[in-house]
């Protein structure tokens, strides 16, 4: 049975005989009586394990180390006065493999610089089995929350012939060493997609309502605790709305995924809260029930202008009216002055995407970036340009392929209302609601500048 199980209903299987197979994780020989504590991977609780020299196969498993696989065969005596609610007093115990001595994780701490050098052992962790299966709830979550309001799924190519955010930041596919792209497979410069959007544009003309949720690729040399080369990114796209509905569906999407792990993942959290982030679960449970600040970048630019006359001092201490925020001034904005979730708008439409949608005051565009403590960026997103003449003088001023993207700004022309979407960044949600502090520890197998093991 699954330990995940038995833990469920050790009360029903008191004083009862229950088999089940699990993985050393610490053995303790004593002169009466031995420990094997054991775990099987369903649960973050491990089993207590009793024996004594009579037990079935005494001679094997008194020299079972630790990562071996045991099978048990033993009754579930409740034991209310210990940590743990029962334990099983084994009647007949398999060692079915032998771990050798050399198993690179012992029992003791382990930092994270290590273990992302095992990155395909670390998850037999309880830091790593709570980060993973709170990954694993999330995206369930963030599918359960769009399937249930009727968004379509939809799966954006992976290889594609344009650069969507328009930032040069693509990976190249090619099976050339040549750089004759005219003559590779494509007939034509390809590269991993660095954003599923202008697809999923189309096809909320057609459905009104989707999303994507799949890898994404971006070659930006910037080698920080929330980059990461290879990353999941869930994009939704929705017709006929504009920049406010947006944001409240950024709003009510992030208070949906923590109130489903809070009422799933209690356990993972806890153990999150303990070796992770301090006062997590009170942080989360706050931004659960709390309303997200709005600002517009004008407003942040006049805040973070008087922090520097006050003698605050930021790396980039040059802020003025087209400035490109860095973390350290979205921090400063959602740590030391909204103290929670904050969504800037209306950014100046030279730092921002060819196809946001240009503002009447001529300089800003209707973007919605989503900023949390900790975090920095968790979404960015805007209403689209739904003018075909400004967006493709738009596409011209910013030195866009046009011909390449034809496909995308002809929708303009089929019959185009409103359109607006967002995306969110999965691993910075992972990293958000577990307190990790790095993108390598959310991420099955990191890859980043430099790093590309396993
Ligand atoms: O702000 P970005 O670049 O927006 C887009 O890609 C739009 N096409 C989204 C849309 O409107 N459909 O990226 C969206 C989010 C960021 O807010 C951030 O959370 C995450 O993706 N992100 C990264 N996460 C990890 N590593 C990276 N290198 C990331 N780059 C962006
Ligand atoms: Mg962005």
């Amino acid at each position: 049975m699954d330990l995940k199980d038995l833990f469920l209903n050790y009360q029903k299987h008191e004083s009862q005989n229950v088999t089940f197979l699990g993985r050393v994780r610490s053995h303790r020989q004593g002169k009466a009586v031995s420990f094997l504590v054991l775990n099987d991977g369903t649960s973050l609780n491990d089993v207590q394990v009793v024996y004594k020299s009579e037990v079935e196969g005494f001679d094997k498993i008194k020299d079972a180390r630790v990562s071996s696989i045991v099978e048990v065969y033993g009754e579930v005596i409740v034991t209310p006065r210990k940590p743990q609610p029962f334990e099983i007093q084994a009647k007949k115990l398999v060692l079915l493999d032998q771990a050798v001595e050399e198993y690179p994780l012992q029992k003791k701490e382990h930092s994270p610089e290590f273990l992302r050098e095992i990155a395909h052992l670390r998850a037999r962790t309880k830091t790593f089995q709570s980060i993973f299966r709170l990954r694993s709830s999330l995206a369930y979550a963030i599918h359960k929350f769009f399937q249930e309001q009727n968004y379509v799924y939809v799966n954006a190519p992976i290889i594609t012939g344009n650069d969507a955010e328009g930032a040069g930041e693509a990976f190249v596919v090619t099976t050339r060493e040549d750089g004759n792209y005219e003559e590779d497979f494509f007939g034509k410069k390809a590269s991993l997609s660095v954003s599923g959007q202008l697809h999923g544009e189309s096809y909320a003309q057609a459905f009104n309502k989707i999303y994507t949720f799949g890898p994404t690729f971006r070659a930006e040399d910037s080698n920080t605790s929330r980059h990461a080369a290879e990353f999941w990114m869930i994009e939704p796209e929705i017709a006929f709305i504009d920049l406010q509905k947006n944001l409240e569906i950024i709003e009510s999407m992030v208070k949906f995924v923590i109130n489903y792990v809070m009422e799933n993942n209690l356990d993972e959290l806890k153990f999150c809260e303990k070796n992770l982030e301090f006062g997590l679960i009170e942080k989360l449970t706050k931004v659960r029930d709390a309303k997200f600040q709005v600002c517009t970048y004008e407003e942040v630019i006049n805040t973070l202008k008087i922090a520097v006359d006050e003698g605050h001092v930021f790396e980039n201490n040059d802020i003025k009216f087209g400035t490109d925020l860095g973390s350290e001034h979205e921090k400063y904005i959602c740590e030391v002055v909204y103290k929670g979730p904050t969504f800037i708008i209306n950014y100046p439409k030279d730092i921002k995407a060819f196809y946001m949608k240009q503002n009447d005051d001529n300089k800003t565009v209707a973007a919605s970036d989503l900023i949390v403590p900790g975090i920095g960026e968790l979404v960015g997103g805007s209403q689209r340009e739904d003018d075909f003449e400004k967006l493709i003088r738009r596409c011209k001023d910013m030195g866009v392929n046009i011909e390449e993207l034809d496909w995308y700004n002809n929708l303009r022309k089929y019959g185009y209302y409103k359109s607006a979407g967002f995306g969110l960044g999965f691993e910075r949600l992972v990293m958000y609601i577990t307190g990790a502090s790095n993108i390598r520890d959310v991420i099955s197998f990191p890859r980043t500048p430099n790093n590309l093991l396993f």
